[in-house]
């Protein structure tokens, strides 16, 4: 696990966004797993600003989506479908049909989540896979306490993540984040060829030491990226401040 730390944000998006310009224009039909929550959308703006200088393409590119709430339609305000296009899709050269999200509203689930791990085999695997980490150390929607070798399946949220996902995508209004969600397993993270994580802020110093200098442990679902080949964590000095080590 590689870790850097920048004095602010705003750089450590821009050395994020850089490594995903750099891996469309080495592989034009890459394959890059994405995220939602608020900490890539500014990541996303720079892709959206090098496509628009014609730096990049996302003509040939897939991406498959870490996470779905179950029971949205795909075009429901809340929906992480609707929040990737807001923030990318619609602002790109990308295929939409190349853009892949769990389908929360699926009714075999069994199923969904099962052809939602051969897409990304049959895709060839994930080139580079963006993360983001909750307050608790999930990745994607995967808990403390979940199955470190899985792949996509259907996640209860804790009750800390339904109080923090309420803040950003339910005006507060925590009786309307749906209870479950589908998402990659940490299997399915942990065989992307390269992750790179980024967090910011006080919210995060304790699931940061904890993933980068705690054991690799089911509580905190992210230390398992310390058994990953390839991984870039990229910090502002506010989420690294609990760092023991901080070079
Ligand atoms: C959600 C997503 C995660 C994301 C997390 C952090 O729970 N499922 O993929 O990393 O939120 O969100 P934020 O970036 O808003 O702190």
């Amino acid at each position: 696990m590689k870790v850097r730390i920048f004095e602010s944000s705003q750089e450590a998006t821009h050395e994020a966004a850089a490594l995903f310009i750099e891996q469309i224009q080495r592989k034009p039909d890459c394959v890059l797993g994405l995220a939602t929550g608020s900490t890539p959308i500014k990541l996303y703006k720079e892709l959206i600003l090098a496509y628009k200088e014609g730096t990049i393409s996302f003509k040939r590119v897939k991406t498959f989506n870490l996470d779905e709430y179950v029971g949205l339609d795909r075009l429901h305000t809340q929906s992480y479908y609707r929040f990737m296009c807001e923030q990318l899709f619609d602002h790109v050269d990308i295929d939409k049909r190349n853009c892949h999200v769990p389908n929360g509203q699926a009714k075999n689930i069994e199923r969904e989540v099962m052809q939602y791990e051969a897409a990304i085999e049959a895709a060839g695997g994930i080139d580079m896979q963006l993360l983001g980490i909750g307050g608790n150390g999930h990745i994607g929607f995967n808990e403390p306490g979940c199955n470190l070798d899985c792949g996509t399946h259907l996640e209860s949220l804790t009750r800390q993540t339904i109080q923090d996902n309420a803040r950003l995508f339910f005006n507060g209004n925590e009786a309307q984040v749906p209870r479950q969600a589908l998402t990659m397993g940490v299997g399915t993270i942990l065989r992307a060829r390269r992750c790179v994580l980024l967090a910011f802020g006080k919210s995060k110093q304790v699931a940061v030491q904890g993933m980068i200098e705690g054991p690799i442990t089911k509580n905190n679902p992210a230390s398992v990226l310390q058994r990953h080949p390839d991984t870039v964590v990229l910090l502002d000095t506010l989420a690294a401040e609990k760092l023991k080590k901080k070079g």
